[in-house]
């Protein structure tokens, strides 16, 4: 039914899995729009309750935005590929139903705004979150630089940001961006249970639980998030930065 999604439905719980291991599950075009499809199913069909979300593999959550597919963007189409994605994670975030992330893996970048676009996240030992954007001469567009700050504070937010340093479960844990760790091989049965006691409660409640708790933010800040993000590829290093990650070299760059 999807390209690159597999999805099961149990107990009313629908697990969501991106499908695209050989890439780490990277968010490419085909991923983001079967994620906006399966939003309407979430949405439309009353028999699903709660949503797990995860990848395929042992390996990778989500490996970042899919990077051959940054190469020779304009500034107004990287504004545009910000706005859409973000779009597509607010309805995650505004689902009336519980969208938790199961994290078995890498969550760089896009992988980590979309596991922070969750209600909330389980991780397996494994897991690295990170957004090594600046590598690339970018910074997060999916609404990354709101969320981070949101969820583990502003001085932790800055130096994951400005160091595109990853951070190991463990750390997650300690920096409240997951609530769980668990070995990988338990992942799945975690989250389940957690969301069995979640949907035996009232629907109308949860959902404006979710309503009320999304309401502490504004949305100021991604907009700006939007616009810098465009920005990026107006400049050469991002050309460099995405360039010698594909041929798989050091970028040099210049501060242009
Ligand atoms: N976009 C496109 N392809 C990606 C990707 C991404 N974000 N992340 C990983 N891949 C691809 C790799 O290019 C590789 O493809 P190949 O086998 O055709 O060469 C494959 O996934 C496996 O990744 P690889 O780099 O070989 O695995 P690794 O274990 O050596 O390293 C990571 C894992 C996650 C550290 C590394 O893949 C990485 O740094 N990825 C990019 C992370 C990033 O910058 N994300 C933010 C994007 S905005």
């Amino acid at each position: 039914m999807y390209q690159t999604l597999l999805t099961t439905l149990e107990n009313n719980i629908l697990t969501i899995t991106i499908n695209r291991p050989d890439k780490l599950n990277a968010l490419n075009r085909d991923v983001m729009h079967d994620l906006d499809a399966v939003l309407d199913e979430v949405e439309s069909n009353n028999g699903i309750k709660a949503v797990i979300l995860t990848g395929a593999g042992q390996k990778g959550f989500v490996a970042g935005a899919d990077i051959t597919e940054f190469l020779g963007l304009s500034k107004e189409e990287g504004q545009a590929l910000a706005k859409k994605g973000q779009d597509i994670f607010f309805r995650i975030e505004n689902n009336r139903k519980p969208i938790v992330a199961a994290v078995n893996g890498f969550a760089l970048g896009g992988g980590c705004e979309l596991a922070m676009a969750c209600h909330f996240r389980i991780a397996s030992e494994n897991a690295k979150f990170g957004q090594p954007e600046v590598n690339l001469g970018l910074i997060p567009g999916y609404g990354g630089t709101q969320r981070l700050v949101h969820l583990i504070g502003r001085g932790r937010a800055l130096e994951l940001l400005l160091s595109g340093n990853m951070i190991d479960a463990q750390t997650a844990l300690q920096y409240g961006l997951v609530n769980h760790v668990v070995p990988q091989e338990e992942l799945l049965n975690k989250t389940r249970s957690i969301l069995e006691v979640i949907v035996s409660k009232a629907p109308l409640a949860l959902s404006k639980c979710i309503t009320a708790a999304n309401a502490a933010f504004t949305l100021q800040g991604y907009q700006t998030e939007v616009e810098a993000f465009g920005e990026c590829f107006a400049t050469e290093d991002m050309k460099e930065g995405t360039a010698a990650f594909l041929e798989k070299r050091k970028p040099a760059f210049k501060g242009k």
